[in-house]
Formats: C-alpha cells, structure tokens, sequence
C-alpha cells in the first residue's frame, strides 16, 4: 500500500457538524445534547436512562463501580427485555483500581452437554431452507445462560454492598415503569415477526401475550409492570444467585427448554462457571488498547485491524469520508474478519493461531497485499483456510461505570436476537437466549449477522460459542482516557474501533465521535455498509474501487465515558437507542 490519502468527505463532514473537528477538552460550542452527561464523582452511561439511574443511585448511596454494574445489568433485564436479561451472558472489563490491575471476566453462554455437532445438523437438516432455524427460535437455540453467575462473581469478588441492595431496585422498576421509544420499536417488530411466521404464536406465543397490548405495542410513556420478573429478581435478591442455578428458577429454565424441544437440562445450569481471562492489550497511535479476548471475536479482531493499519501508515482522516483512508480501512477489516471467520472460536476447546493474527510481521504480510486502487478476489484476505460452515441492532446491551475511586466498568450483555429464541421460563417471563446461533451450526449458511464461521467455532458440549462483543478500556500512558462498547453483532467491533479511533486517538469530544457516520465490512457478505446514507463521492471513489456498496444500514449502538486531564468525566449513549447517560451526584 503506497499511502497517498485523497478527501472527498468534507461535505458530508460539514452537514454533520464537524467541519472543524474540536478537541475533547475544548469547552462545548453548543448545550450537550440529553444523551450526554458530565461529573466528576462517578458516571453509568446505560442504553436505558432508566437503568442508568438505577446504577448512579448506587453509587450516590457509596457504592462503587462494581456493584453499580450489578445494579444496572439488573434494571436492563426489566427495560431492555429485547436485547439482554437474566436468560442471557456477557462479558465484563474494568480496572480494579484498588489492586491496580485489568481484569476480564467471562460470563458468556454455554453449549449444553447434550449439544453435539451431530444434533445440529440433524436439526438444521430436518428445518430445511424454509423452515424456522432451531438455532434461533425454540429450546434448541438457547445455551445456558451465565449472566447471573456473573453478577455474583463480580459481587464476590468486587462488591462492597448487600447483595439485595443490588436487586432489588430492578424488580421496583418492573412494578412500574414508562415505555420508551426504543422498546415501543420493538415490540412493532415482534409483531411483524409473528406475522412472518405464523405458527409462531401457537408454539412460542408467550412474548406475543405479555409484551404486545391487545395484539399491539404498548404506547411511548405509557406506565406499565412486569409483575413476572418482578417476582424473579425478588427471588434472586432474597436467595441469591443460586435460586437461578439450583433452585426454583432453574427448574423453570429446563422446564421451558424441554417443552419447546431442547437439550438444556437443570444439570447443564448447576454446572455453569464463570471464567477468568486475561485481557488482550496492545497500542496504536500513541494509546494502549485494553480489550477481550477469546471466546469473543471483538479484541483479536480489533487488534489485527489496528495492526494492519499501524504498519500501512495509516490515520484516523480529519475528515469521514476520506476516499482512500476510507478504502485501506474496509481492506484491513476484510482481512481481520476473514481471519475471524476461519480460525477462531472458543480456546478452551479449539486451537487458533493466537500468535500468528497477533504478529506485526502477518499484520505487514496482509499490508503489502493491500492494493490501493481495487478490491482482491475475496478469498484473498487473511489466511487462507476452510471455512467449515457457512443480519441491526436489537439484541445486546453494552454499558459503562465509572466510580469516584478510580474503578471503571465495560460490560456487554446479551440474548442474542432480539427477544432470544421467544423460549420463555414461566412463571417468570425470563427470555431465553439464542446464543446457539452464535456456533457455525448452520450448515455453510451465514448465521443472523451474516457471519460464515469456521471449525474452530463448530459447537460442542460445554463450548461458549465466538462472539463480538468488544468491552473495551483505552489508555494514554498511565490515563483512561476512555471506556466504550457496543451492541450491534459484527458492527460491535466496527464501532468500537471507530469511536475508539475518533475519541481516544483523535481526542475528539465524545459526541462528536459517536454521532460521526460509521461504516461496516465484515467480509463475507461482501458489502460496506453504512449506519446512513453515504456521500455520493465516497460511493463513487469505492464503486471504481469495485468495493459492493450496500444501502442497507447497519450501525452499532455505543455507551462510552471520556475521562478528561482534568478529572471530569463525560458520560455518552448513542442516540441510536435512545440511553442517556447518569452522572453520580455525590462526591
Ligand atoms: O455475542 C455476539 O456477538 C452476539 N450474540 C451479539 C448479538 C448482538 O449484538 C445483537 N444485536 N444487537
């Protein structure tokens, strides 16, 4: 790659506010928008501002950042039932500020014992082309779920508050809560869903009974309860986690993966650990990046991209839109993801070539075959090998704390599609994952997100299937100087990296790093994509570039904390989901 950087953006720039890019710690030009908070004692930044309050309140009350996280995972069980909740798993980064240490905890789901290779593609076989894929709606795309077990090893080993305290705010906030915008959208969209599959209603017809009002959504500002979960959380709340793991709540878990079909058993739930791993880091442009690794994607993923642009020369533009910049950013990302898709998968259980995806030799290998005016034939990026086995924004949660005694919190959780796999443990109205979709279980064919997986991700009892979530803390020297992730499946990694980019390496005020466009490439399909309507020059400059330009918009939604030299924290959610941020009041 010759580094030769044309512009053709600065219009589109322009329109979008940030013709003259300020730096974080300038004053702000205008008044914040409401999806951006400052403080200095403390921060939670949810995609739910009620589930952000729920946290602040929590650290205004002398909590810290971690038991504010357990806080705020728990009132996005109740507000964000589509994207995340306690039939569902994730990840957690954060600096423990007391031990002076990154610590990466994994609460991901897991493969059922039963889940064979041979039962899945039994299973896809029998659906057919036509049929409803069992990896994603019913028992059998459910794993089991690890989200509770999380909370109480971060209680465990971080919490300095009552466990109940934790709670119980978010069953007060399923006895009576307002509709927002966000959810409103996607109880539309469950509709259509069952619209689109009739017989869905007669086998998984709980979510349409008990989330729709009389068949539709329920009105934005509307109060309502959600008297079920209620119940559960009081449960775990008075008996602790282990009610969802041993007790009556895991009885409910295997009853409803039975009934709907699945392998998942009461055992499988008594067994779930949670795992520690050691956190990926490496450095581009001058900041030391701190990020997940296996069994997710997001950080090895991340790291390749940004090795492979480092030694192209390359930099973030002044400008989105930059013709060429723009071009070598799409090829380093096809390569990183063609990587991902043939070499990567749960550690524990495969065998991927850690060393190689993280050698800056490979990353100058991959470089050099980066051709600065067209796109290769696409089985030419990464390293070639097999692929054994072959779609926006619902699923996932990503959030972020920071506390006023220095801790800072990155936590991603998920159900995978939106409402999961429509299983639902009664009589708690816990809505199970479909996290089972997540292995290349699918037979050659791309799973939801469009993503074709390799044998290192083919599933297996007790496995935790390849993810993208991106949980993700940046330094410059010994500074945070951000915290950040994403929902969104595969745009997790391509917003991060490009948030990352405008808000740490660029030093941009964190508004106008997340509201700057994004663009997407995960490979396979082969399509850029934007979060909106691209300029027409960049689509021209990619179009002779033979890149496929997709009008399909696909953008992650990102929760993020700037912390500025000064001490002062700004707290931003994306207002692609409608969160805002809430800044601790107590010092
Ligand atoms: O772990 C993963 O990568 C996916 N299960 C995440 C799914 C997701 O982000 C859904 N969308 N918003």
């Amino acid at each position: 790659m010759r580094p030769r950087f044309g512009t053709v953006g600065l219009a589109w720039l322009a329109l979008h506010g940030l013709a003259t890019p300020a730096r974080a710690t300038d004053a702000p030009q205008t008044l914040d928008p409401p999806w951006i908070a400052r403080g200095r004692a403390g921060m939670v930044a949810a995609d739910s501002a009620d589930a952000s309050r729920v946290g602040a309140a929590i650290l205004d009350a002398g909590g810290n950042a971690f038991d504010a996280a357990i806080a705020t995972s728990a009132a996005l069980t109740v507000m964000r039932p589509e994207s995340t909740g306690i039939g569902g798993g994730g990840f957690m980064l954060a600096w423990d500020a007391r031990a002076s240490r990154f610590v990466a905890l994994d609460f991901r789901e897991t493969a059922p014992a039963a889940a064979t290779p041979a039962l899945y593609a039994k299973l896809v076989a029998d659906a057919g082309e036509a049929g409803l894929s069992p990896t994603l709606f019913g028992g059998n795309a459910v794993a089991t779920p690890g989200l509770v077990a999380g909370w109480s090893e971060v209680h465990r080993r971080f919490g300095t508050r009552p466990w109940s305290e934790l709670i119980e705010p978010a069953a007060r906030l399923a006895d009576d809560f307002e509709v927002d915008p966000f959810y409103n959208r996607s109880c539309n969209e469950l509709i259509g869903t069952y619209v689109k599959h009739p017989g869905l209603r007669e086998r998984l017809g709980w979510l349409f009974d008990h989330h729709l009002d009389r068949g539709g959504p329920p009105f934005v500002a509307r109060r309502i309860s959600r008297p079920q979960i209620a119940a559960a959380l009081r449960l775990i709340a008075r008996e602790g986690p282990d009610v969802l793991y041993r007790g009556e709540i895991a009885q409910a878990i295997a009853s409803a993966v039975s009934k709907t079909g699945g392998a998942l058993t009461a055992q499988d739930l008594a067994d779930y650990r949670v795992k520690e791993r050691e956190p990926l880091r490496f450095s581009f442009g001058g900041c030391e990046f701190t990020t997940l690794p296996l069994p997710s994607s997001g950080g090895i993923v991340l790291r390749e991209t940004l090795n492979i642009l480092d030694v192209a020369g390359w930099k973030p533009p002044e400008s989105f839109g930059a013709d060429l910049p723009t071009h070598v950013l799409i090829e380093a990302l096809k390569h990183a993801f063609a990587d991902r898709a043939r070499w990567l998968g749960d550690a524990d259980f495969a065998d991927p070539p850690l060393g190689r995806l993280a050698d800056r030799d490979y990353a100058a290998q991959l470089a050099r075959r980066i051709d600065n005016d067209r796109v290769r034939p696409i089985a030419e990026y990464g390293t070639p090998g097999p692929v054994a086995s072959a779609p926006a924004d619902r699923g996932t949660s990503h959030f972020c704390v920071a506390d006023r005694f220095g801790n800072v919190v990155a936590w991603t959780e998920t159900i995978n599609g939106e409402f999961g796999s429509f299983v639902v443990a009664e009589p708690f109205g816990i809505i199970l994952n479909n996290e089972m979709d997540d292995f290349a279980t699918t037979g050659g064919r791309p799973n939801l997100f469009g993503l074709i997986q390799g044998d290192a991700n083919r599933v297996q009892p007790g496995k935790r299937p390849l993810s993208s979530m991106t949980p993700t803390i940046v330094r410059r020297g010994e500074r945070i100087v951000l915290v950040l992730g994403a929902s969104g499946g595969p745009t997790i990694i391509t917003s991060v990296l490009q948030v990352a980019l405008n808000a740490a390496v660029r030093d941009l005020p964190l508004a106008d790093a997340i509201t700057a466009p994004r663009i997407h490439h995960q490979w396979q399909p082969d399509e850029v994509c934007f979060d909106r309507d691209p300029p027409r020059p960049l689509v021209a400059s990619l179009t002779r570039r033979q890149h496929v330009v997709s009008y399909r918009p696909r953008g992650g939604c990102v929760q993020a904390i700037q912390f500025l030299p000064d001490g002062a924290m700004v707290g931003a959610c994306d207002p692609r989901k409608g969160g805002r941020p809430a800044a601790a009041s107590v010092p």
